[in-house]
């Protein structure tokens, strides 16, 4: 279905409807899909929201009471490494592994928006560098405080007044350059080791990151020499840091529809597509080419920059 107009199909769909989220956790499960992937902003009401069904509601928060509703289903929260601090992301998907019984998987993002830089109160934009020494030195605090307190650190002996067994914590010491973690997670991470780690985007710099640090990267390709290139490419840089590239998943965003034929598959998109709103995609692909939609038309030859 097309994900632009999809969102106006069901009248009932809302993005703060915690009822429409439990239907399509149970979907899902039922059709034994591996994990849900809930994409997020990291702040505001930008272009997209003002028109379809956004992203309203953060997503650790969202899934929490999902885990509660499923069995086996993986649980997969975006959270920005440019916002906030690490030891918040830490703590909150830590919690979720424990409260979903180890199904929470942390995606990383490091986009930036002019309305995200003023929500948070800054004043300008993080060079495409700094957004990445800042995304490397967040996952090393998260990962790090992750195995701050290993399941042997918790001894439960009330016979001997003790809990957690300092000796056996691992406290990290990360002093970044934007940012610093001393000490111990409070919560300690459950005996499968830490939670799944993903990381969506495109660059090389995230090609990199996602090398380092990423069991699966969520892609999205245009075209097959692409897919096979940033493919190849992540693999060979996965190699190149000492890892097995057959821990490093590529998931490349697929968006289907389905139906019992294919005729009703294409009915189904035919409905979506005669309602899409051109205006959205048409302000996207303007502002990809750095262009105001006005010098963007839709008919006629690109204008040459
Ligand atoms: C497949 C895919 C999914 C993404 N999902 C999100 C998302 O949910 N929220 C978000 O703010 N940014 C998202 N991004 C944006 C990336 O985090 C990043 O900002 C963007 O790719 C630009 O950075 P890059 O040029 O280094 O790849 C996504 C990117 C890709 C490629």
């Amino acid at each position: 279905m097309n994900v632009l107009a999809s969102g106006r199909h069901d009248a009932a769909q809302h993005s703060t409807d915690i009822d429409t989220f439990s239907r399509i956790a149970r979907i899902a499960e039922r059709g034994r899909i591996d994990a849900l992937f809930l994409a997020d902003g990291p702040a505001g009401l930008v272009e997209e929201s003002f028109t379809r069904p956004w992203r309203a509601l953060e997503p650790v928060s969202l899934l929490s009471p999902l885990s509660q509703q499923t069995g086996h289903i993986g649980l997969v929260a975006t959270t920005s490494t440019l916002f906030g601090h690490p030891y918040v992301a830490a703590r909150q998907i830590a919690t979720l592994d424990h409260i979903s019984k180890r199904r929470a998987a942390w995606n990383i993002i490091t986009s930036q928006t002019p309305v995200a830089l003023a929500a948070y109160g800054l004043e300008s934009r993080f060079g495409q560098d700094e957004r990445y020494v800042r995304a490397d030195e967040f996952a090393r605090i998260v990962t790090g405080l992750w195995s701050s307190v290993p399941q042997s650190a918790i001894v439960a002996d009330p016979g001997r007044n003790l809990f957690v067994d300092e000796t056996v914590t691992r406290p990290i010491d990360v002093q970044g350059i934007h940012f610093r973690s001393r000490g111990n997670l409070s919560a300690p991470v459950g005996p499968q080791g830490r939670p799944v780690i993903f990381h969506s985007g495109q660059s090389d710099d995230s090609k990199a990151f996602g090398a380092r640090w990423a069991d699966a990267l969520f892609t999205g390709q245009r075209t097959l020499a692409g897919a096979q290139k940033f493919y190849s490419d992540v693999k060979a840089l996965a190699r190149a840091n000492g890892r097995n590239p057959d821990h490093l998943l590529v998931m490349p965003g697929l968006f289907r529809i389905l139906g019992g034929s294919e005729e009703e598959a294409r009915g189904r998109k035919d409905d979506p597509d005669a309602r899409l709103d051109i205006d959205f995609p048409h302000h996207e692909l303007a502002h990809h080419f750095a262009l105001s939609p006005d010098d963007l038309p839709l008919v006629g030859v690109l204008p040459s920059i």
